[in-house]
């Protein structure tokens, strides 16, 4: 104890002239998801960490940089976005994609994955599907360490504090999003839907509307995700008309709590006390490189891989509730399901490799996403092939079933 607190007061004179490439970016809720309590300026993020035996715990870090802080109001405007999303990297682009380092230095996918990506993984892309997302991104006040401290770590102490990190800076505000993706009968609707043009940042509006020009959908999933809600995420599902209604009312009430909290200016002090944003940076410079644009495309890609390998577990195409006439065999998900298996293999591999990202070289990275995506690939052929037979089978046996 009383070690740590000789290191603290050592590393409040010293912290400086590291480079801002070794920053660590990450979303403060994605933080406070998995920790529960907000991060204190200065101080030394937990992580959980994953051990040889598989266990993954939570370990906390008591160094600290000193509590200073220095706060900034901002008055700008922050823009609203409103998009029609065809695919999951224009998803990712639009909502934002957890920085790998961070992610993986901080231990998210230990237990999970990002929100962002969890996200993705429910969001279904094909001709009768139609994605439409809203976001509402707002940061008035940001705090950061005052930095007046001169000297560089003793060289004795560095390796006490090698590869840790200290809060920089807190962004408070909030990140509003609404996903609403509507499934339509047939693609003809779905592409009317999909040639909306919205005009108003209103997504019940612009629901009712659809289904005025292109027909009620068949089915509505609508994904909410809020840093300013206790829940971060939530999932509606609903079906035909009376579904229709329910998810309008849904969102209507969603509407008038994202302006109350983001807009509003009498929630104006809950906007600037809930951490949106954080950035950290090391104690000790290190020699990692800093990150270019193609490591960050490598994790970009790797990450739409995951996303689609997790989707490639679903056979769907087999209604085992259906009635057969006598003597004919159920078309099997055997193959499907084999090769499913092998595809589960293959994310949980990449998975791993993912959760270690802040350890790799920007050559092992770049490897990884070419690597990847062609197993992956290979898997997904497969399993096209084999669901293009099974629908084939499937269509056969329903004209003998009408006869
Ligand atoms: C995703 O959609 C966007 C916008 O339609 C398009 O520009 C982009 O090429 C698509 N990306 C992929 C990987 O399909
Ligand atoms: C959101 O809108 C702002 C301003 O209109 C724009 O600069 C930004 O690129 C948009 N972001 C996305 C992901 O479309």
């Amino acid at each position: 104890m009383g070690f740590h607190l000789l290191i603290s007061g050592i590393i409040l004179v010293f912290l400086h002239s590291i480079s801002e490439a070794e920053r660590l970016d990450l979303n403060a809720y994605e933080y406070i998801r998995i920790f529960k309590t907000p991060l204190a300026l200065g101080s030394c993020p937990s992580r959980r960490v994953r051990f040889d035996s598989g266990k993954v715990l939570t370990e906390t870090c008591s160094f600290s940089a000193g509590n200073q802080g220095q706060s900034s109001y901002r008055s700008e405007e922050y823009p609203r976005n409103m998009s029609l999303v065809t695919n999951a990297s224009q998803l990712l682009d639009f909502i934002g994609l957890c920085e790998g380092r961070a992610a993986s230095y901080i231990g998210i996918l230990n237990d999970g994955d990002c929100v962002e990506i969890e996200m993705s993984t429910l969001v279904t892309f094909s001709k009768e599907h139609v994605t439409h997302l809203y976001k509402d991104f707002y940061q008035p006040k940001v705090d950061t360490l005052s930095n007046d401290m001169g000297k560089r770590i003793p060289k004795d102490f560095s390796h006490y504090v090698e590869d840790s990190f200290y809060l920089n800076r807190i962004g408070y505000g909030g990140l509003e999003v609404i996903l609403v993706q509507t499934q339509f009968s047939s693609s003809k609707e779905a592409r009317i839907a999909a040639a909306f043009h919205m005009d108003s940042f209103s997504p019940s509006k612009n629901l009712d509307s659809i289904a005025k020009i292109a027909g009620i959908p068949k089915k509505i999933m609508v994904i909410i995700l809020s840093s300013l809600s206790n829940s971060l995420t939530e999932i509606r599902k609903y079906k035909g008309s009376e579904g229709l209604i329910e998810a309008l009312k849904f969102i209507k009430e969603l509407e008038k709590y994202m302006r109350w909290n983001v807009r509003g200016g009498r929630h104006h002090n809950e906007q600037t006390r809930i951490p949106v944003s954080y950035e950290f940076l090391p104690y000790t410079e290190t020699s990692k490189d800093p990150v270019g644009l193609e490591e960050k495309s490598a994790w970009k890609a790797v990450c739409l891989l995951e996303i689609e390998a997790h989707k490639l577990y679903k056979c769907q195409s087999v209604e085992t509730n259906k009635r057969l006439p006598t003597g004919f065999r159920r078309p099997s998900c055997t193959n499907i399901k084999r090769l499913m298996k092998d595809a589960k293999l293959k994310r949980f591999l990449l998975h791993g490799k993912r959760s270690i990202w802040f350890k790799l070289t920007a050559e092992e990275k770049m490897k990884l996403a070419s690597v990847f995506s062609e197993k992956i690939s290979s898997v997904q052929a497969e399993i096209n092939k084999e669901t293009k037979q099974l629908k084939k089978f499937k269509k056969g046996l329903d004209l003998e079933t009408e006869f």
